[in-house]
């Protein structure tokens, strides 16, 4: 690096010496930059953030509280507690039906982490992973850190939903391909894979032989049925599949930062090695009050999932009066994405909403460039909370 490079990389990331120049390209997050342009205002309606406004349930913060009680604060197995691992085996079997067995879990400290450290075991600098977008950031971003290539396949609104081109998703793999990576439910569309198309995806990758990663998140935040076709419910031990799922958005537990990987029994081994440098294992506490949430949870996951549905058909009938609002209803997940008519710059467009109505919403553009004409609006809120919301918005919506 000549000197001269060196000072003008110094100037454009603002740091005393370089950083990596990976980190220092990256744009930071599109969101924060919307709520921190509202910082410390008073009376804002936050629906930009990807998380429900119901604290934790009191039972899982009980079993915390225990857990610390009995001086549970030392490091744990890499891979999780045995308790919360074969609790996550019982859970999963039960939803899924075939067996997921405890050698096949690992315990990570959040679902993005999941998702971090699944990409450090499979990808080399060069080589690609596939996604369906619009998509959460972090997913393609991770990639992009490793020095691979996010491959992004577009999913396309019609008028009952998203939809995803198989062959487009095929033809986008080459030999460099490492995986596709399917976030079903997906956020921010809210599409919900159908359990057709992930048979056909899985043996797409059996017979190429690269991963099948599957972002189940949301996979309980469903409407009218109990949990969303997931590729566990036909997977077996031998099959090349990852499926990273998280605490957060089940049980209201983004704080604690909780999440695991299911994957092939052998995989484990490399996912410990990368957990050791990343965290060592997630937070103590937290595992023993995930045990809670696993064994216990099953009622409030009943309530919240009712609440959104009042939420989702109060924001569909609203949104959807709006003149300038196309929406797509969401099949499932707790967000509304909907494009704006006349809107070509969501950043300054939900900047300038929050400044006028004081109602934050995330800018499309924050899940990549098929986003930019969009705006997503979270409704894991009190249904008063999200009715004074559209009130505000309807004047510029409109
Ligand atoms: C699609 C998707 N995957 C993963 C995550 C990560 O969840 P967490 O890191 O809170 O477990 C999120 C959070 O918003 C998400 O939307």
């Amino acid at each position: 690096m000549d000197d001269g490079f060196l000072a003008d990389f110094i100037a454009m990331t603002r740091v005393p010496a370089p950083l990596r120049t990976a980190i220092a390209a990256f744009p930071g997050s599109r969101i924060r930059e919307v709520s921190e342009s509202a910082f410390g205002r008073p009376g804002i309606i936050p629906l930009w953030f990807g998380e429900s406004d119901r604290e934790t349930p009191g039972f899982i913060r009980d079993a915390c509280g225990r857990a610390l009680a009995e001086g549970k604060t030392f490091y744990t197995p890499g891979r999780g507690i045995p308790e919360l691992r074969q609790a996550l085996a019982e859970y999963l079997t039960k939803l899924h039906g075939p067996q997921v067995a405890v050698d096949r879990i690992t315990v990570a400290a959040s679902g993005v982490s999941a998702i971090m450290m699944v990409m450090e075991t499979l990808v080399d600098p060069g080589d690609n992973v596939v996604l369906a977008v619009p998509l959460w950031p972090n997913c393609a971003d991770s990639i992009a850190m490793l020095g691979a290539e996010p491959r992004r396949v577009a999913l396309r609104p019609n008028h009952v939903g998203w939809v995803l081109d198989l062959d487009q998703l095929f033809d986008a793999c080459d030999h460099r391909t490492r995986a596709l990576f399917l976030n079903s439910p997906g956020n921010p569309t809210g599409w919900m894979m159908p359990a057709e198309q992930i048979a056909e995806v899985l043996a797409f990758c059996r017979r190429k032989q690269i991963w099948l990663i599957t972002d189940e998140v949301y996979d309980r935040i469903v409407y009218g049925r109990n949990t969303a076709p997931s590729v566990l419910d036909i997977a077996g031990p031998d099959d090349p599949v990852i499926a990273i799922n998280s605490f957060s958005k089940s049980w209201c537990m983004t704080g604690w930062r909780l999440g695991w990987v299911v994957a092939p029994p052998g995989y484990g081994e490399a996912l410990a090695k990368v957990q050791e440098f990343n965290t060592s294992g997630a937070n103590t506490m937290a595992q023993h009050a995930g045990i809670a949430a696993l064994k216990q949870g099953e009622p409030f996951i009943k309530e919240i999932v009712e609440q959104y549905g009042r939420a989702r058909d109060l924001v569909v009938q609203r949104l959807g009066g709006m003149a300038r609002v196309r929406l797509v209803r969401p099949e499932a997940a707790f967000y509304a994405f909907f494009q704006v008519d006349g809107m070509n710059d969501s950043l300054s467009f939900a900047k300038r909403l929050v400044a006028e109505t004081k109602v934050g919403l995330a800018p499309g553009i924050a899940f990549g460039p098929e986003g930019e004409g969009w705006l997503r609006l979270c409704f894991a809120a009190s249904l008063g909370k999200l009715s004074e919301a559209l009130d505000r918005l309807a004047p510029n919506l409109s």
